[in-house]
């Protein structure tokens, strides 16, 4: 797939690195002046972002929650396209969400995208897991939702590309239950401490 990653920081870059080893077609869209802060990962191209959109079948949106808005509505068009928004909408002291519970992230993500496919995946666990998510004999879950079967039938793939075992949890209102779990993996790494890696796994009889 021809992909555009919007974000090159820790979930942009895990993502690019996996997904380009994979042999998908991998493009930074930086804003003017921005460059990624890792080093690119081999055979990742950094562009514009209007035109590593345009090129791009799917558009990953991995930027800070306060900067979401002004990524997608610069990216230029984005109908027919497949947009993975992987945002949790945290508040500065990662003490809650800015918004949730009868909207999420993902469905404001949806009203400033427009006619664009939007899925919700990438957001429940650190991006140090993604390519790491083998733990204590099972393989941590990535969860997503959207309302395209098709857009979510590529993003299962993508998320299976980038290790980890692709869970359809239904619409997209369901990133209502979706983000909230970010915020419960945040506050057991980050307040907790509890030791890495741990992840997330639905278990089914
Ligand atoms: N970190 C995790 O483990 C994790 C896991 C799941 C989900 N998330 C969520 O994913 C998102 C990204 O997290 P992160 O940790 O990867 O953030 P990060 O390391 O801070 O990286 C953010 C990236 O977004 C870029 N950016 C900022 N404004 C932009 C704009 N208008 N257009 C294009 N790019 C822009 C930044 O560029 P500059 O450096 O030039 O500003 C930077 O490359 C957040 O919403 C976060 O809640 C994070």
């Amino acid at each position: 797939m021809n992909i555009a990653i919007l974000g090159a920081g820790n979930v942009g870059s895990a993502l690019a690195r996996l997904w380009a080893g994979q042999g998908h077609t991998v493009t930074f869209g930086l804003k003017p002046g921005s460059n990624p802060r890792n080093p690119m990962p081999a055979g990742v191209s950094a562009a514009a972002i209007p035109d590593a959109v345009a090129a791009a079948a799917v558009v990953t949106l991995c930027v800070p929650w306060p900067a979401a808005e002004a990524a997608v509505r610069s990216a230029g068009p984005l109908a027919g396209k497949v947009l993975i928004d992987a945002t949790n909408p945290l508040k500065d002291d990662l003490s809650g969400l800015e918004l949730g519970t009868t909207t999420s992230a993902a469905e404001q993500v949806a009203a400033w995208a427009g006619r664009t496919r939007v899925v919700k995946a990438f957001n429940t666990i650190g991006a140090m897991l993604y390519g790491n998510a083998d733990i204590a004999g099972m393989r941590a879950d990535g969860f997503y939702c959207g309302d395209d079967a098709d857009a979510k039938r590529e993003v299962a793939t993508l998320i299976t590309d980038a290790g980890l075992d692709p869970i359809d949890v239904g619409p997209l209102r369901m990133a209502r239950a979706l983000e909230p779990m970010a915020l419960l993996w945040i506050d057991l790494a980050v307040r907790q401490k509890r030791p890495l890696p741990f992840g997330f796994k639905l278990l089914r009889g």
